[in-house]
């Protein structure tokens, strides 16, 4: 008998490179995603499983949560997630809902849900991914900011409550390369005519001129991410935190060390928010 996990967001980026690293593993994958048809062409087999999920619909997760009865559910990846951008005096209040109702909302409602699944079994995990922007704060990127620290929040409280039947695994990446920046760029939608003629229209531009490429430059693969938090699924004692990207852990360490005024004009100066 195979113990399963089941992974959101596996359409692209880090859940799809889950799924396979974790089939190899030995572990029966629920492999989810908004659009399932995203999922079809992934090898089948009795180690597999496709199901829709959308994490911001309680009727897409109950039947999710009812489709997985059957199988001894020991893990579970909340993974699912975007980027919402923008300045914060310039978001509309639906932006800022939208993106708490995927990143924070809907990873706690999928945990509850699938929690009297997982308690079924012996030393089951959840991992919940958050980000290094879970950890400290960066200009323009408010929403996602928030929407992560609450994420670290969430799973800081839930391990308070049910670590001991539970393990509850923080995941922190830094840049990672996948279609989260694609994602970001659609986000912005109309903020950059929102913000023209205000402060931020040339804070904008530059930003979309730059930030991808820089992000990419020193980006890890999707892989080698997913392969740190097989670990911590395989784990016998898994980890409270992993870390993953040179740039999460130092960026964290230097955000911890540094005076805050000397960090905030490194921030702003490399913003161009002067
Ligand atoms: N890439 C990075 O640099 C980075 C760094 C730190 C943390 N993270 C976090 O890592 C996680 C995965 O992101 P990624 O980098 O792999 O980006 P990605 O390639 O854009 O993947 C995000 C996944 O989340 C799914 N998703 C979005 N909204 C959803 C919803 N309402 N219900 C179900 N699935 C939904 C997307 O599905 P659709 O295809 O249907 O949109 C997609 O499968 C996210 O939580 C992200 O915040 C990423």
């Amino acid at each position: 008998m195979r113990n399963w996990v089941l992974i959101t967001g596996c359409s692209t980026g880090i859940g799809r490179a889950l799924v396979p690293l974790c089939r190899e593993a030995g572990w029966g994958v629920v492999a989810t995603a908004r659009n399932s048809a995203a999922l079809a062409d992934l090898p089948p087999g009795e180690d597999l499983r496709i199901l829709p999920l959308d994490v911001t619909d309680a009727a897409s997760i109950a039947a999710a949560a009812a489709a997985c009865a059957d199988l001894r559910l020991k893990a579970l990846v909340n993974n699912a997630g975007y980027g919402q951008v923008g300045p914060l005096e310039l978001l509309r209040p639906e932006e800022l809902r939208a993106q708490f109702e995927t990143n924070v909302i809907g990873l706690q409602a999928v945990t509850n849900a699938f929690l009297p699944l997982l308690r079924r079994e012996p030393s089951p995990r959840i991992l919940q991914v958050a980000s290094m922007l879970g950890r400290l704060s960066i200009p323009l990127a408010g929403p996602y900011n928030a929407s992560k620290h609450a994420v670290v929040a969430l799973a800081e409280t839930l391990r308070l409550e049910i670590g001991r039947e539970v393990a509850v695994v923080l995941v922190e990446p830094g840049a990672i390369r996948t279609a989260f920046r694609d994602t970001l760029a659609r986000a912005w939608g109309d903020l950059p005519e929102r913000a023209r003629g205000t402060r931020y229209e040339a804070v904008i531009a530059r930003h979309l001129a730059l930030r991808k490429d820089q992000a990419e430059r020193f980006a890890m693969d999707a892989e080698a991410c997913a392969r740190r938090m097989l670990r911590a699924l395989n784990a016998e004692r898994p980890p409270r935190r992993v870390i993953i990207g040179r740039d999460a852990f130092w960026v964290g360490r230097l955000k911890a060390l540094m005076p805050a005024p000397w960090w905030e004009w490194l921030m702003r100066r490399a913003y161009g928010l002067r």
